[in-house]
């Protein structure tokens, strides 16, 4: 676990490295034009005080004019390049060094004030009459592993996880486990992928209850947005509009080659093939024979762009926030807890406790928006359609379900078939 805390901050201080040489470099640019500019303007004033005629001496005031002027400039500039940083150093891939808050900017609530968010009502029938009562119509949810366990795909992090069995997935064994979604390692070998890759693709498993418990969030108009950190694209095969779901992890939906000069899309059916005959895919493009791989965020790797773009305005406008099946252990997708206005309750759904890290406070004296509910996402979920009256829709969905041929595969090939 260290180790993947280390590639994430890695990721980010290698890019806050790379983002301050660049304004180094710039800056050191402009001190070099300076120092030329301050060179010549020597020469002249040289030149100007050798002579005696007053042309030559206004010429020499305007040129102190000029000088000041660029001075002036310079330190503008300096400004400017100094406020560049620090909000380039704010933007995606940096939440984890200068997280922002939206909270720390807002006013301290009253007590009357907490008293409106839930009423100190921590319980699953408040969080559904929150729903009910239309309190709460742009709801945020934020998934990981755990809501994909009833489906059959092991999370990352439990004892039964994946981290801690990769051997019974009969991958080959790797430094640290985390490396089999390290992208620097990925191209040192890409056998352990490989291995996965075919136990994790896309038509091997359907969705679950909390898949089809977020489409009907969706269905009803009440979805601001789903943020998942699965690759699985359950989210897909149960429906989920592709412009409500930010999958902040990337998927298997998609892949391309590694070669960034490259980048040629493969198609799945072919890419499928060389995983099914465990041959690492490689492009048949571009001359270097790259790799291929599917836009899954490896470590070492960007986030997409679209969770930097929606992330702030979605989480400052959300109404009630949903956590389900995840560690929040995983920065920067866990600052989102963070982002939410201190007047927006937050509900985690997980089989543990978990979400200390980024301030959840339901086991604190003083809490009074966050709720816990312990169990596991399917059980929970039911409770809260059957409270929601929605129990019938979710039957529904889970039937229409299990006639989908294949899981689901022929829906993942065309939908890449659609993409740009
Ligand atoms: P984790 O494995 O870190 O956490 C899953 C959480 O879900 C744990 O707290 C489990 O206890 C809980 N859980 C498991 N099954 C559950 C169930 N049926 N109901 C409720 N809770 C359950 O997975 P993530 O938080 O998703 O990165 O991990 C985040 C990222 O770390 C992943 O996206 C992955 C990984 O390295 C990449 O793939 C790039």
């Amino acid at each position: 676990m260290a180790q993947e805390k280390e590639h994430i901050a890695l990721h980010i201080d290698d890019a806050g490295k790379e983002r301050t040489g660049e304004l180094r470099k710039e800056l050191s640019g402009v001190k070099e034009t300076l120092n030329g500019v301050q060179e010549t303007l020597k020469n002249c004033q040289e030149v100007l005080d050798s002579s005696v005629s007053q042309d030559a001496r206004r010429a020499s005031e305007d040129l102190d004019a000029q000088w000041k002027n660029f001075q002036d400039m310079f330190d503008q500039m300096n400004k400017n390049m100094i406020t560049n940083l620090a909000s380039s150093l704010q933007q995606e891939g940096f939440g984890r060094l200068m997280r922002p808050s939206l909270s720390s900017t807002e006013e301290e609530l009253t007590p009357e004030q907490k008293e409106e968010v839930l009423g100190y009502d921590f319980s699953l029938q408040k969080v559904a009459s929150l729903i009910k009562s239309k309190k709460a119509t742009k709801i945020v949810v934020m998934a990981g592993a755990g809501i994909s366990c009833s489906a059959g795909i092991p999370d990352f992090r439990s004892a039964g996880g994946l981290y801690a069995n990769l051997a019974k997935y009969n991958v080959p064994e790797l430094p640290t486990p985390e490396d089999v979604f390290c992208i620097e390692y990925f191209h040192e070998d890409p056998m352990p992928f490989t291995v996965l890759a075919k136990d994790m693709m896309p038509g091997t498993y359907a969705p679950t209850p909390t898949h089809h418990f977020i489409k009907l969030l969706s269905d009803k108009g009440l979805l601001q947005r789903l943020y998942t950190q699965n690759i699985d694209t359950l989210e897909l095969l149960a429906g989920i509009p592709e412009d409500k779901t930010v999958f902040a992890h990337g998927s298997f939906a998609d892949v391309h080659c590694t070669n960034t000069d490259c980048l040629e899309r493969m198609k799945l059916e072919e890419w499928r093939k060389s995983i099914e005959q465990q041959e690492p895919p490689r492009c048949n493009k571009c001359s270097e024979e790259a790799l291929v791989k599917p836009d899954i965020v490896f470590f070492g790797e960007d986030l997409p762009e679209r969770f930097s773009t929606l992330r702030r305005k979605d989480l400052g406008d959300a109404d009630l926030l949903i956590i389900m099946g995840t560690s929040l252990y995983v920065s920067p997708f866990n600052g989102l807890v963070e982002l939410v206005r201190n007047t927006t309750p937050r509900v985690l759904i997980n089989n543990e406790a978990v979400g200390d890290n980024v301030g959840l406070a339901y086991a604190e004296k003083d809490n009074y928006r966050d709720v816990f509910l312990h169990g596991t996402c399917d059980e929970q979920i039911t409770t809260l359609c059957e409270e929601l009256g929605w129990g019938e829709e979710l039957k529904e969905l889970i039937e229409r379900q299990k006639s989908k041929a294949n899981n689901g595969w022929d829906q993942v090939v065309w939908a890449q078939s659609q993409l740009p």
